[in-house]
Parts: structure tokens; C-alpha cells; sequence
């Protein structure tokens, strides 16, 4: 297969990160990408939540905020597709410029501030593909608006908008650029919020339940994680995503942009979000599965999220910079990764870090 992206990936780091953006979503749109002609290993198959996954590895959210080029992206070989951040009511999010590359080191920073066409577009394309029933595994990342009083309600309406179309849904509290967003983390307002959240579920009574997962961010002292874990565990969620992107600027002081407000993901935020997704993992015993996300841009970096706790991966930084084949490298990369440390599957090597 000639890979596409060798010509036009440079062609797209040449325009501003949000055109560039804009213009691969049009050209997913349009078909314009190859799709994937090989099948997944077995050994990375992952039966969670009465979901099976093909493969361990979905693009994280924010990459198609509006659940606009989901076919696409599963054709691209992710195993499933995270769409969101969604808010109840369309917002324009912050002003642009709100994202920048930091191409040396393979990240970025964004600002974007849950820009989103709203619940009603996503539930209109997501009832879409039920209706047409295309196959594949889809979560909803929920978030609130930027202006709305009462952040519970928004994210209960997120639920029973989109429960009947979501496999999974996110309960999203940790990105940095909605003011007040991850005070949602602490222990009383996170246990009324996962209280609120689980109940309009159950009130949603559906043939198939989705799982509820919670998103949390990198930033958390081991007292705010703790905090986290035990409140997960005593609500009932099923599961955690760890992490979204980090106000901190790890090796990155120095670099004038840096001084950039925003999350920063990619490369930097492989380690910080690893060790936080190690601590998630010892501190719930093992007991809810995870999500990793935060720097992968490669097989090594998923085996290693995995061996550190994760049951799936997810990214999406590394994609700008690698295009497509980084999803196949990593799919290609994880047998033998599995093989070399003695395990017949990839679920056999969740949280072997820890034994
Ligand atoms: C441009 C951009 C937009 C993002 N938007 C969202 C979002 O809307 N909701 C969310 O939960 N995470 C969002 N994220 C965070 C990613 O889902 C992911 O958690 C983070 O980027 C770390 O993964 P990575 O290092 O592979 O990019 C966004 C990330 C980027 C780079």
C-alpha cells in the first residue's frame, strides 16, 4: 500500500494545526484515505463490558468532536472510536488561535474549550448509523457548557441523549480549558456528579446498558487520586479513561510556546499520564478496567500502558505527526511484544507491572 500520508502529511504540518484539522476531517469525509485491508491478530482481541474489541487501540476524543467521520476512522483500523467532547447546546468554544504543534516534540498544546455542534447533531449521525447498522465500537464523551449553571444537568442530559446510541459513555471532567471543569475530580462534587450520572442511566432503561466511564486528568496530587478511586469504586462505575492532556509542561519550560495556555499532549505526556495510570490501577485493586491514553506513538508505549494497567489504549497526538501507519505499527507491534514476555493474550498482560 503507498502511504498517502508521506505526501500529504507534510502538507497538512504546513498549515495552521486547525485548517490542517478541518481538512482531514473533509478528506475522511470524502473517502479519501485508505482504508485497512489487514485483519487483527486474535491475541488482541478484549471482551469488556459485553463489548468485543478487534483491537486495543480508539482514537481519543476530541479528534471528531461531532461524530462526523466515524465509519472512516474504523476503517482506518482503530479497534473503536471515542467521539466528543459533546455539550447539551452547540458552543463555539475559545477563540483561535487555540491549538499549536510542537513538532521537536512531537505534542501539542490546545485551547479549544469544547468547540461542538451539540447533543442533537451527534445524536442525529449517531441514530444514522444505528439505523443503517453499521458495525463498530463508539463512545460518547460528555461535557458541559461553558456557560451552563448546573454542570450535573448538563452531563445528565448528555447520558439520556445519547445512552441509547453510545457503547460507552465518558463522563468528562478534566479538561483544562473550561474554567471550574476539573474541580468536578474532588471527592463530594465528583460522588453527586457519578450518583446523578449512574441514575438517569438506569432511568434511560435500555435493551443494552452502555458502560460509564470517567476521565481524569494527569494532574491529580496522589490525595485528589486516591479520592478518585474510592469514590469510582463505591458509585459503581465501570471504568476509568487516564489520562486528558496536562497543564503541566514537562522538559518544555525553556520553549516560548509553552508559555501557551491549554492542555499539552503527545510525547511529554507519555510518562506523567503512565505513572498516573499505574497509581489509578494499584489504588482500585485492579477492579474497574482502564483506558490509557497520553503519549502513545508507538507499539512499545501502548505495551507499555497496557503492562502498566490498561485493558485498551487510545490516541491521537501521535497520529498527527505519523498519520495512519501508526495505528497498523502498533496493531503489528503488540503480538510480538505479547510473545516476547511469555503472554497468549493481550488481557493476560493487563497490569502485569504489578505482580
Ligand atoms: C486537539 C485536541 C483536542 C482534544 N479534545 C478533547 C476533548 O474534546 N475531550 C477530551 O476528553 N479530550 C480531548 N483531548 C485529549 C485527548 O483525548 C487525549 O486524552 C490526550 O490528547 C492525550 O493523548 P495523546 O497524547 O495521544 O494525544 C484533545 C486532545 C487534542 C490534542
Amino acid at each position: 500500500m503507498i502511504d498517502l500520508f508521506a505526501v500529504i502529511g507534510p502538507l497538512l504540518r504546513s498549515l495552521d494545526p486547525e485548517v490542517a484539522h478541518t481538512l482531514t476531517l473533509r478528506l475522511l469525509e470524502a473517502g479519501l484515505v485508505p482504508q485497512r485491508r489487514e485483519r487483527d491478530d486474535p491475541r488482541l482481541r478484549q471482551r469488556l463490558w459485553g463489548l468485543d474489541f478487534a483491537n486495543p487501540v480508539g482514537i481519543a476524543a476530541g479528534f471528531d468532536k461531532n461524530a462526523e467521520v466515524v465509519g472512516p476512522l474504523l476503517g482506518l483500523g482503530f479497534g473503536f472510536v471515542e467521539v466528543g467532547t459533546v455539550t447539551p447546546r452547540p458552543q463555539p468554544g475559545n477563540p483561535p488561535p487555540r491549538c499549536f504543534r510542537l513538532s521537536e516534540q512531537q505534542a501539542m498544546i490546545n485551547r479549544f474549550g469544547f468547540n461542538n455542534q451539540g447533543l442533537e447533531a451527534m445524536v442525529r449521525r449517531l441514530a444514522a448509523r444505528r439505523r443503517r447498522r453499521r458495525p463498530g465500537i463508539v463512545g460518547a464523551n460528555l461535557g458541559r457548557n461553558k456557560d451552563s449553571t448546573d454542570a450535573v444537568a448538563d452531563y445528565v442530559a448528555g447520558v439520556y441523549a445519547l445512552a441509547p446510541l453510545a457503547d460507552y459513555l465518558v463522563i468528562n471532567v478534566s479538561s483544562p480549558n473550561t474554567p471550574g471543569l476539573r474541580a468536578l475530580q474532588d471527592r463530594e462534587p465528583l460522588a453527586a456528579l457519578l450518583s446523578g450520572v449512574l441514575a438517569a442511566r438506569a432511568e434511560s432503561c435500555l435493551k443494552r446498558t452502555p458502560a460509564l466511564l470517567l476521565k481524569i486528568a494527569p494532574d491529580l496530587t496522589p490525595e485528589d487520586l486516591a479520592a478518585v478511586a474510592e469514590v469510582s469504586l463505591e458509585a459503581g462505575i465501570d471504568g476509568l479513561i487516564v489520562s486528558n492532556t496536562t497543564i503541566g509542561r514537562p522538559g518544555l519550560a525553556e520553549l516560548p510556546v509553552a508559555a501557551e495556555a491549554g492542555g499539552l499532549s503527545g510525547r511529554p505526556l507519555f510518562e506523567p499520564s503512565t505513572r498516573v495510570l499505574a497509581d489509578i490501577y494499584r489504588l482500585t485493586g485492579g477492579r474497574l478496567p482502564l483506558i490509557g491514553v497520553g503519549g502513545i506513538a508507538g507499539a512499545e508505549h501502548a505495551y507499555a500502558k497496557i503492562r502498566a494497567g490498561a485493558s485498551l489504549v487510545q490516541l491521537y497526538t501521535a497520529l498527527i505527526y505519523q498519520g495512519p501507519r501508526l495505528i497498523r505499527d502498533i496493531r503489528r507491534g503488540l503480538p510480538a511484544l505479547l510473545e516476547q514476555d511469555g503472554f497468549a493474550t493481550l488481557a493476560a498482560a493487563v497490569g502485569a507491572d504489578h505482580r
